[in-house]
C-alpha cells in the first residue's frame, strides 16, 4: 500500500500546505477549509477551490506519479494507492486505481440530491446541479472535521499490506499520519520517501529523504528487481 501526499506532486509545480512557499501562506485553513468556513462565507472558500481546479490545467504529472503507474502494470491489484491530494495527477501519470481519500478538485457534490459529479468549471457562480437542478454545488473535497472517504476499506488495505510507503507526506494530518502505525502493528515493512524527515518518520523501518522525482522511481525499480 502507498500513502502519498502534496510532496508528490511538488516537482509538478502544485503547491504543498506546510513547507515554507507552500499554500497555506496566504490563507488560514479554517478561513477555507472547513464546513463552518463554507457556512460563513461560501464565496470564498468555493473562488480558492476554483482557482485550485483551473491550476491544474497547467501542470503535469512527474516521474514519480509515472513509476508507480509502472509499479502497477507490474503488480496489478496487489498495490493500492491511497493519495491525500485532490488533484489528478496519478490519473494522468497512468494510474488505473487510486483512492482520493481527501477528495476530487474535479468533482463536485450536490448537497441537495447527494450526487456526485465531474466538473471542471467554476462553482462561485452557483451553477445548476446537472441531476436536480438546485445550486448546493461544493467542491467534493474533505474539509477538517470531516470523515475522509473510503476508510473502510483503506484500514482493510493496511492490515493486509506486506509493505506501506509514504511518500511527500508531512505526517501532521490524521487519520493518514496514523496509517504507518497500523499497518506495521499487522506485520507491514514500511518506508518513507520524503524530502526531509516527517513528522512521524521514527514510526518507519527506513526513512529515505529526497526529491519525489528521484527516490519513487529508484524505490520502483528496487522493488521490481530491475
Ligand atoms: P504537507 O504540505 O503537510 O507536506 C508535504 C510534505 O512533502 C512535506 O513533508 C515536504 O517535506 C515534502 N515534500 C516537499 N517537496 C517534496 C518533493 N519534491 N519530494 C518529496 N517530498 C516533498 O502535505 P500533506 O502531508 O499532503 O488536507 O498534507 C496532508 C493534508 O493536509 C492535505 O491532504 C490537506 C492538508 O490540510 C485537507 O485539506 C483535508
Ligand atoms: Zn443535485
Amino acid at each position: 500500500m502507498v500513502l502519498t501526499g502534496a510532496g508528490i506532486s511538488a516537482e509538478s509545480g502544485v503547491p504543498t500546505f506546510r513547507d515554507a512557499d507552500g499554500l497555506w501562506e496566504g490563507y488560514h485553513v479554517e478561513d477555507v477549509a472547513t464546513p463552518e468556513a463554507y457556512d460563513r462565507d461560501p464565496a470564498t472558500v468555493l473562488k480558492f477551490y476554483d482557482e485550485r481546479r483551473a491550476s491544474l490545467a497547467g501542470v503535469v504529472p512527474n516521474p514519480a506519479h509515472e513509476a508507480l503507474a509502472r509499479l502497477e502494470a507490474a503488480v496489478g491489484e496487489e498495490l493500492l494507492v491511497v493519495t491525500q491530494n485532490i488533484d489528478d495527477l496519478h490519473e494522468r501519470g497512468g494510474l488505473q486505481r487510486v483512492v482520493h481519500m481527501h477528495g476530487e478538485l474535479l468533482k463536485a457534490w450536490c448537497t441537495s440530491c447527494d450526487q456526485r459529479h465531474p466538473w471542471t468549471g467554476t462553482l462561485v457562480d452557483r451553477p445548476a446541479c446537472p441531476g436536480c437542478g438546485s445550486t448546493a454545488l461544493r467542491p467534493d473535497v474533505v474539509w477538517f472535521g470531516e470523515i475522509p472517504y473510503e476508510m473502510d476499506r483503506i484500514i482493510d488495505a493496511l492490515t493486509d499490506a506486506e509493505i506501506f510507503v509514504s511518500i511527500g507526506t508531512s505526517g501532521a494530518v490524521y487519520p493518514a499520519a496514523g496509517f504507518v502505525q497500523h499497518a506495521r502493528r499487522h506485520g507491514a515493512r514500511a518506508t518513507e520517501l520524503n524530502l526531509e524527515p516527517s513528522e512521524g518518520s521514527f514510526f518507519f523501518h527506513d526513512s529515505r529523504h529526497g526529491k519525489a522525482g528521484e527516490l519513487v522511481p529508484a524505490w520502483v525499480d528496487e522493488l521490481l528487481g530491475s
